[in-house]
């Protein structure tokens, strides 16, 4: 296997009191889909922020491309090539869809028709080419999901976390995004996505790492960790495996 893009080696973060993400170690190979997944509170959120430099860990290290990164702020960490979607949406109202794009865009683009060229092509790679002039507080939830997506690709980032991008959207509108992500994939981008729709995890991961009460308790294949009696347990409660087991024997 190629060497990891990113590792998150026994990585902590505390709220106060909680320990919300407890030695987690997780890795994201090039050009892959990995998924991260894990009941509500689970820590998901707190990793990616840490990752991407919005919060600092107690404990560990972030490797990033064959660097230690650990403890960069956001701003070095996105020149890296590190972007992340948030997972409450939040365009910036009074600015077109396009303008919204071109905030990203000029991270590496001072000159405005580079960064503006940079907007519309990434606008129409995530399907929203006709929306460029509408104003952003016009779109539809999931148009508002594909503009968050193009926020971060304008940055032309190596490494796109995605923050329960699918969150909100019908069975149709996650039909539609999903080769969306795959081709992104494709072409060279890395990408690690917290994701609750399971069938999309299914189809577009190649590895999951499992998070539960901030412990990473699962790692492997979509297939492996569905079957994993822990990850049963960490969604159903503590001796749902067991009950399951019998009710098939049954
Ligand atoms: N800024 C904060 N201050 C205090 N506690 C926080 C903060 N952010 C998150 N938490 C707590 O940390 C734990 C992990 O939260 P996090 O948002 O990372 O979970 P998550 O796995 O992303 O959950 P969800 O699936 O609901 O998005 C939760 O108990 C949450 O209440
Ligand atoms: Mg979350």
């Amino acid at each position: 296997m190629a060497d990891p893009l990113l590792s998150v080696e026994r990585v902590s973060h505390r709220f106060g009191g909680l320990l919300a993400v407890n030695a987690a170690s997780l890795s994201a190979q090039p050009s892959c889909i990995t998924a991260l997944i894990g009941p509500n509170g689970a820590g998901k959120t707190t990793l990616f922020s840490i990752i991407s430099g919005f919060l600092k860990p107690d404990e560990g290290r972030i490797r990033f491309a064959g660097e230690d990164v650990t403890g960069e702020p956001p701003h070095r960490l996105a020149r890296r090539g590190i972007a992340r979607t948030f997972q409450i949406v939040q365009p910036f109202v009074g600015l077109s869809v396009r303008e919204n794009i071109l905030v990203g865009a000029h991270l590496h683009h001072r000159a405005r028709d580079a960064a503006l060229n940079v907007a519309e092509q990434v606008g129409r790679e995530v399907g929203l080419g006709a929306m460029l002039d509408r104003p952003a507080d016009s779109l539809t939830v999931a148009g508002r999901k594909r503009l968050e997506l193009a926020r971060a690709l304008a940055t032309e980032p190596r490494l796109l976390l995605l923050d329960e991008v699918l969150a909100g959207l019908n069975p149709s509108e996650i039909r539609d995004i999903v080769p969306v992500i795959r081709a992104l994939c494709d072409r060279g981008v890395t990408i690690v996505m917290i994701e609750h729709v399971m069938q999309a995890v299914m189809s577009l991961a190649r590895q999951v790492f499992v998070l539960a009460e901030g412990r990473m308790i699962a790692a492997g294949t979509p297939g492996e960790v569905t079957a994993d009696p822990l990850v049963v347990e960490a969604y159903l409660g503590h001796g749902a495996a067991k009950k399951l087991g019998a009710a098939h024997e049954h």
